[in-house]
Formats: C-alpha cells, sequence, structure tokens
C-alpha cells in the first residue's frame, strides 16, 4: 500500500528523469477477455488523454468498453480535483457504484486520477468505502494492468498512489477517441503554484517529453491520416525549461509544424510564459491554428498578485493586443475566477472591465473553490456565497455578450472546419471546429467527415455559428 501525501508532493527534486518505455507483461496479455469495462472521465484534456491509454491498457488485458456501467465487469472512474463539484460528481458515482456492487458483488470497482493524489480522498475511501478494490495516482497509470491483476488475485484493497513524480512513460498504448484530432502530451506537472491550484501537488514537478519523442509520436499521426494535434500540459509555454540547452515551445512549434500536420493547437498557455518568438512562429505557419487559450483569472493586481500568477492587469494586456495585432484573425479565449478570498466588489468590477476590453472568443468562468493543501484556501473569505453567485452572473452576461459579438462577424465569411461528425440534434447537420475553435453546424455531405472544408457562415448565436459547406 502506497498512500499520497501532499507534502511530499509540492517538493520539487532537481533530479532528472530517466526515459522509460511501456512493456506489458506477457502473462496478462488477453487474460480477462470476455470482460468488460466502464471508464467515466472528469477534469481536463489531460485527463481525457490519460483515459485514452487507460482504455488500451485494459483493452490489451482482453477488457472490452461498454457505456453502459450496469453491464461492467469493472468500473473505473478518473477523477478530477480542481474544484469542489468535480469531487462531488466522482462521490455520487461512486454511491451509485456502491449499490451496483450489493446486487452484484463480483464486480471491480477502481478509482484513479487527480482526486487520487489526494490525501483526505484516499483515507476516506479507507475508511468509509471499502467497496473500493483499487486506486491508483496520476504518476503510476502504467502499472494498471500489475495492480488490477494483483486486486482481482488477493482481493484486497490495493492502493498505489505515487506522491511524486516517477520516471517519463515512453510508448503506452494509446486507444483514440478521434481518427482526425489526437492529443499529444508535451508536458507533465505544473512548478506554478498559483496559490489556489490543486494541480502542482496532483500532477507533480514540471517535465518536458523529449523532443524526439513528441515529434515521433505526430509523424506517426501526420502517416495515418490525422488532421489535428492538440499539445497538452498544464503550462505548454514552460516547454523545454526542464531540460538541458535552449530548446523551447517557439522550437517546438515550429518542429511541429514542419511536420506538416495541417492543423496544431496547443494548451495551456501561462502568460507568464508566452514569449515573442513563440508569436513569431505561430504567425509565420499557418498549420498553428490562431486560437490561444490565455488564462486571465483576475482583472486585479492586488487579487492577482494574491493568486500568485507573476503577471499584473497590464502587462496581460500587453501580450493580448500583441497576439491580436500579430496573428492574423487570432481568437483568445480566457478562464476567470470570481470570488478569490477577499476580492471585493471594486476589484470584482476590475475584472468585468478587463473582460470588457478583451471582448474574448471563449471564458470558462468559475467561484473560487477552496482546494485543500493550497495557501489559498487558509485565507480569510468574507464575500458570501450569494454575491459569489451574483458576479458570477454579471461577468457571464458581459462574457456571453461578447461571445455573440465576435461570432457574428463571422457572418458571410468562409472559414475552414474539420469536419467531425454528424451532429447529435439533427442526423442531416455536420458539426465541425473552425481554425478560431469555434463550433459551427452545417448542411453538407457525410463524405466531408474527418476532412477540412470550406464552410460559409450563415448564422451567429452565443456558443455556436450556422453555415453550408463552400465546396466549388
Ligand atoms: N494550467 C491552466 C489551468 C488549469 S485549471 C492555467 O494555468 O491556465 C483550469 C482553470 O480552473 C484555471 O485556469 C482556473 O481558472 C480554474 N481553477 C483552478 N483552481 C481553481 C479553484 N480552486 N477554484 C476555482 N477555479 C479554479
Ligand atoms: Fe494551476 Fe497555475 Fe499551474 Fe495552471 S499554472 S495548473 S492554474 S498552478
Ligand atoms: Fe482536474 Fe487534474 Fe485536470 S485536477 S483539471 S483533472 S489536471
Amino acid at each position: 500500500m502506497l498512500l499520497p501525501n501532499l507534502k511530499e508532493a509540492r517538493e520539487r527534486t532537481k533530479k532528472d528523469y530517466q526515459r522509460q518505455e511501456y512493456h506489458l507483461d506477457e502473462a496478462l496479455k488477453g487474460k480477462y477477455t470476455g470482460k468488460k469495462y466502464y471508464l467515466k472521465t472528469y477534469g481536463c484534456q489531460m485527463n481525457e488523454h490519460d483515459s485514452e491509454n487507460i482504455k488500451a491498457l485494459l483493452e490489451e488485458l482482453g477488457f472490452d468498453e461498454t457505456t453502459d456501467y450496469k453491464n461492467a465487469d469493472l468500473l473505473l472512474l478518473n477523477t478530477c480535483s480542481i474544484r469542489e463539484n468535480a469531487h462531488n460528481k466522482a462521490f455520487g458515482m461512486l454511491g451509485r457504484f456502491k449499490h451496483l456492487k450489493e446486487e452484484r458483488p463480483e464486480i471491480v470497482i477502481g478509482l484513479c486520477g487527480c482526486m487520487a493524489q489526494e490525501e483526505q480522498v484516499v483515507i476516506d475511501i479507507m475508511e468509509r468505502a471499502p467497496f473500493v478494490n483499487f486506486v491508483f495516482g496520476t504518476h503510476n497509470i502504467h502499472r494498471l494492468p500489475t495492480l488490477l491483476d494483483e486486486c482481482l488475485h488477493t482481493k484486497h484493497q490495493e492502493i498505489e498512489v505515487y506522491s511524486r513524480e516517477g520516471d517519463i512513460i515512453e510508448k503506452m498504448p494509446v486507444h483514440r477517441e478521434s481518427t482526425y484530432k489526437a492529443f499529444v502530451n508535451i508536458i507533465y506537472g505544473c512548478d506554478k503554484f498559483c496559490t489556489y491550484c490543486i494541480v502542482p501537488y496532483t500532477r507533480g514537478k514540471q517535465q518536458s517529453r523529449k523532443k524526439e519523442d513528441i515529434i515521433d509520436e505526430v509523424l506517426e499521426l501526420v502517416h495515418e491520416g490525422y488532421q489535428e494535434v492538440t499539445l497538452l500540459g498544464q503550462n505548454v509555454n514552460a516547454y523545454g525549461k526542464d531540460l538541458e540547452g535552449d530548446y523551447g515551445m517557439a522550437e517546438l512549434l515550429e518542429d511541429v509544424a514542419k511536420t506538416n500536420i495541417p492543423r496544431i493547437r496547443f494548451v495551456t498557455s501561462h502568460p507568464w510564459d508566452f514569449t515573442s518568438s513563440m508569436i513569431d512562429v505561430i504567425k509565420r505557419y499557418p498549420n498553428i491554428m490562431p486560437s490561444i487559450h490565455l488564462p486571465v483569472q483576475s482583472g486585479s493586481d492586488r487579487i492577482l498578485k494574491l493568486m500568485g500568477r507573476r503577471y499584473t492587469k497590464a502587462s496581460y494586456l500587453t501580450l493580448f493586443h500583441q497576439l491580436k495585432e500579430q496573428i492574423p484573425n487570432c481568437a483568445i479565449s480566457t478562464d476567470i475566477i470570481v470570488g478569490f478570498p477577499g476580492e471585493t466588489n471594486a476589484e470584482f468590477e476590475e475584472t468585468l472591465a478587463l473582460a470588457k476590453e478583451c471582448k474574448f472568443d471563449n471564458a470558462f468562468t468559475f467561484i473560487f473553490s477552496p482546494r485543500a493543501g493550497t495557501p489559498a484556501a487558509k485565507l480569510e473569505d468574507p464575500i458570501t456565497k450569494e454575491e459569489k453567485e451574483e458576479r458570477l452572473q454579471r461577468l457571464n452576461e458581459v462574457v456571453n455578450h461578447y461571445f455573440l459579438l465576435n461570432n457574428q462577424k463571422l457572418i458571410d465569411q468562409t472559414v475552414p472546419v474539420l469536419v467531425e461528425g454528424t451532429s447529435e440534434k439533427n442526423e442531416n447537420l455536420l458539426f465541425g471546429y473552425t481554425d478560431t475553435n469555434k463550433l459551427i453546424n452545417f448542411e453538407g455531405s457525410k463524405d466531408l467527415i474527418g476532412k477540412i472544408v470550406p464552410v460559409k457562415v450563415t448564422e451567429a448565436k452565443t456558443w455556436s455559428l450556422d453555415g453550408v459547406y463552400d465546396g466549388r
């Protein structure tokens, strides 16, 4: 049994990681053929991508996927810790699994992901949820086959969570959800320690993958006909800072662009590490999409400082306007937190003013959620829940207004769209995303699925566009 420890997770070592390649123990291959797994994923794209690895690991053991948990032999939750409601959702689902286990005691239940890295969560599971058979963390996904096999064999609750990052494991199998778009990890962990955020504890130290491994993965995707890659990291702009030499995000973006993959996206960019050489590369390569996610969090300098964000409102705006001026047609999206402990009404008004100035193309807005173990969770917070909810609502009205306005500017323009499939609401409509990452529904033949095609925008809504195929 190996339990998580937040204090240890906080430490940053100088140790160079080793690169290891994944190998499945031959004896386990196909051992569980005929069994079904159900996997539910919460949280960010990094977690979604981890789930693509988890699925492939289980499939190598012989499991097949089912989307109905009631039919599964193995039920696994890949969890997120970022806000309290992510916790609540996962615990709610565990409750349902518990009932199922009362009817079918032979089922196996597992929990992994960021919540598994939290001490208190694991203590609660040991004390109050004996029906959970196994727990593993974000640093030892590759251990899943062995751990699961041990757990099935010993029938004990198996808990194995490393508090610290281990080596980087390359060549894990992957079951990609799409045959057109792919996630590619470039950097794990985060060293920024924004005071409200749990990620540096749950994901550990910043560790970049070797550029050769990244480029090889993208080349393979090009070979398989993929149209788009999203380079993933909690802070992609820090790419390379933990490696020798000055090969950084700008150089990596350029090398990925040279693979000729038709579309490149990257998330998330911390404003502090955004360099002018990155801007230069983005504007020189048309396959790097003009769409940047640049979380601002707050428009107040006092709050930004308390958050530990390392930039001011003025320096954020300078970068924002540089991006807008230098990258033609650049769409910028953001994340904003309202109700950080002690945020005054005047400080909130500064955030509203910034949202009005930036007219973001998209924004994810949140109420501050205290996370155990982070510095901000210990701050005095006199602002009521009602007040915070009202601020969120006012902010949403402002940002939504600009989503619509920005979308309306596209009416009558023809934009490139990667077509992903037929719309869930209407079988006769296709949907896809524009270069600027806007969802568009349009009429066209199903042969267009998986291709990048021109679509003329006919109507704008707050969260999507309508259009018609404009092929000539
Ligand atoms: N690495 C990314 C963000 C990852 S978390 C970055 O730094 O930009 C995604 C978003 O969740 C954050 O940008 C922040 O807006 C929000 N978030 C993180 N911790 C939070 C908390 N404790 N309460 C509310 N929102 C939070
Ligand atoms: Fe969290 Fe800040 Fe790291 Fe983003 S940069 S993951 S908000 S600590
Ligand atoms: Fe959540 Fe972990 Fe991602 S906390 S947002 S799943 S890194």
